[in-house]
């Protein structure tokens, strides 16, 4: 049994092949954003501390980030997703030392053109209450406005996908990854998937590796 860990720039499709592997292959998504979005959403001390910080598209401190995830997986029971960590090098040693500690993990880096993702963020809706992912382009609901999934009319956009704070992420996410990207390298542990094939591709190529 292998942990996935989903490397990607914001919109390169790591929670939509999360959410896939999680229904169709029993594992376990565990998202930093995902949480520290429920922090922000419960009213929380910590959510008020993250609130500023996600909405500029600058990243949570590692210190934090990491106690989050710790309180949240229980890596004996079930194979795990991590979807949004690590995002520098300081978190992959973490990860390793600190909660992997052995335990088998592949590194998949969803490999995109950054040129397309203002696109794909823009146009992205979430269900509010179950989370389910849509695109105003390319995944619109079956009924305009109404979630597949759960019948939810709450389809909204994330706070942090406005064109200005999408630029903002992008550049962030592109000054921490290569020592990312070669620290997996380095221990033959990453697999490179083409992010800007279809969402059925991609699953298939993640989906053979487990
Ligand atoms: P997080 O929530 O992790 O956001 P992100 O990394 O910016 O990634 P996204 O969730 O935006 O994109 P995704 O790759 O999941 O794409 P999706 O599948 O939705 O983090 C948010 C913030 O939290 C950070 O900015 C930071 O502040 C904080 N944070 C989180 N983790 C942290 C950490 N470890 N340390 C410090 N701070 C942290 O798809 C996007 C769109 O594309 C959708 O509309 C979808 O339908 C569409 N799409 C998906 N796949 C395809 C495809 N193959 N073809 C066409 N369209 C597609
Ligand atoms: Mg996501």
């Amino acid at each position: 049994m292998t942990h996935l860990i989903f490397i990607g720039a914001p919109g390169s499709g790591k929670g939509t092949q999360a959410a896939r592997l999680v229904a169709e292959k029993g594992l376990k998504h565990i998202s930093t954003g995902d949480l520290l979005r429920s922090e922000i959403a419960k009213g929380s001390e910590l959510g008020k501390e993250v609130k500023a910080v996600m909405d500029s598209g600058a990243l949570v401190s590692d210190n934090l980030v990491i106690r989050l995830l710790q309180a949240n997986i229980d890596l004996q029971k079930s194979q795990y997703i991590f979807d949004g960590y690590p995002r520098n090098i300081a978190q992959a040693e973490t990860l390793d030392k600190e909660v992997l500690k052995g335990s088998p993990s592949t590194a998949v880096f969803f490999d995109i053109d950054m040129e397309r993702l203002v696109a794909r963020l823009t146009n992205r809706r979430t269900c509010k209450d179950c989370g389910a992912i849509y695109n105003l382009i390319s995944k619109t609901p079956k009924i305009t406005g109404v979630c597949d999934k759960c019948g939810s009319t709450n389809l909204v956009q994330r706070a942090d996908d406005k064109e200005d704070v999408i630029k903002n992420r992008l550049q962030v996410f592109q000054d921490a990854i290569t020592p990312v990207l070669k620290y997996y390298q380095d221990l033959g542990r990453l697999m490179r998937v083409d992010a800007e094939k279809t969402e059925d591709e991609i699953f298939n190529q993640i989906a053979s590796k487990i």
